[in-house]
Parts: structure tokens; C-alpha cells; sequence
């Protein structure tokens, strides 16, 4: 039986993209199960759509309490029986019952070498700080943000010229490369974690 994964996105879903044309050709032996997103104006749902894969919209306004909103993702994520939850650009903060339900089954892409630059714009942060070399990491999530175990890293070199746009397109190109590496080799299993280090079955 293939693994399910449902994905989480709040916007342009180009990692979301980047996780179907994964599977289409066979890099990613899963199935996309579901995407869901908290905004009904995400342009990555058209990207789901066009793949044939279920959307649904959960909205993280009107709910009385945070944990609802995330209790909500986890009865759908349930409905469609995922395996793995793939953040990519959920621009929420993941709670105690998404971890409960999905105990280190929850991943994420992040645009800097993490701990550095964790939080929104990580790219500009990046510039501004002068780093030399940027990148990209992909971690298990907990209830920290952008703080859990890292499962992948990529590093993007900072040039002179760079901008936080130019910077994000060339971190995004690795991006694409990398989320679909990570989530196959979750995806594998005979990983383990050591503390907070992830050790992959091929060590
Ligand atoms: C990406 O840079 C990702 O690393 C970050 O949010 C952005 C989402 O872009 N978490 P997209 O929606 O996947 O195009």
C-alpha cells in the first residue's frame, strides 16, 4: 500500500507542485491523498485541482479556540487517511492535537538554514543579516516554530547583487528539489531520532 499524504498550504503552492509532478514521474512513490488549505483564495488549490487530487478549504478564522481549528485539519486529514502531513507554505502555527495525531509524521519546508532565520521572511532576513551562504531546510515539526528535527539541508550561495526576491527564486529552485528527497526518505522509514538528530536508514 502506498503512503498518504495530505499537504497543507495557505497560497502559491509551488512546493505542493513540486510534491505532484514528484509523484507524476515516479521520484515519490505516494499517493496525495488531500490538500487542504486555510485560505479559500490559495492559488496551489487550482494545482490540486488540475492533479485530481481532493481539496478542502478549513478556514483558521471563527473557531472558539486554536486547538478547534487544528482538531478540525485532523478529522480531515483522518477522513482521507493520511500517513504524512506536508507543510508547505501553511503560513499557520501547527498545534498540540495536529502533534498528537501526527506524531513525528508532520513535515516542513523552510526557506534559510535553520536555527538560522526561523519565522516569515527568512530570505530577507538573510540578506540583511549579510549571510554568504543561505539555503534550505526541511524538519519535522513540533510545536516550536520552524524548530524541530532536521531531516535535510541545501545551501544556496548570497551573492552581492542579491535581493530577498532574487535570493527566494534561487532558494526556491533547490526547494523543489529537496521537499520531494525529504519526503521520500521519511517516507522509506528505518529512521531514527537521536535527541533532536534525525539519522537516516542509509547512515
Ligand atoms: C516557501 O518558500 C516555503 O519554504 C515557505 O513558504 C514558501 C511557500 O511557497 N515555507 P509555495 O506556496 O510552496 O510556493
Amino acid at each position: 500500500m502506498k503512503k498518504r499524504l495530505g499537504v497543507l498550504i495557505s497560497g502559491r503552492g509551488s512546493n505542493l507542485q513540486a510534491l505532484i509532478d514528484a509523484v507524476a514521474d515516479g521520484r515519490l512513490d505516494a499517493t496525495l491523498a488531500v490538500v487542504i488549505s486555510n485560505r479559500e483564495d490559495a492559488p496551489g488549490l487550482d494545482r490540486a485541482l488540475a492533479a485530481g487530487i481532493a481539496t478542502v478549504v478549513v478556514s483558521h478564522k471563527g473557531w472558539p479556540s486554536r486547538q478547534d481549528f487544528d482538531r478540525e485539519l485532523v478529522r480531515h486529514l483522518q477522513t482521507y487517511r493520511v500517513d504524512l502531513v506536508c507543510l508547505a507554505g501553511f503560513m499557520r502555527l501547527v498545534g498540540q492535537p495536529m502533534i498528537d495525531a501526527f506524531p513525528h509524521a508532520i513535515v516542513n519546508i523552510h526557506p534559510s538554514l535553520l536555527p538560522a532565520f526561523p519565522g516569515v521572511d527568512a530570505q530577507g532576513q538573510a540578506v540583511a543579516y549579510g549571510v554568504k551562504v543561505a539555503g534550505v531546510t526541511v524538519h519535522l515539526v513540533t510545536p516550536e516554530l520552524d524548530g524541530g528535527p532536521i531531516v535535510a539541508q541545501r545551501t544556496v550561495p548570497v551573492l552581492d547583487t542579491d535581493t530577498a526576491e532574487s535570493l527566494s527564486a534561487r532558494i526556491l529552485v533547490e526547494e523543489h528539489r529537496l521537499y520531494p528527497e525529504a519526503v521520500a526518505l521519511l517516507l522509506a522509514g528505518g529512521w531514527q531520532l537521536d535527541g533532536r538528530r534525525f539519522i537516516s536508514a542509509s547512515r
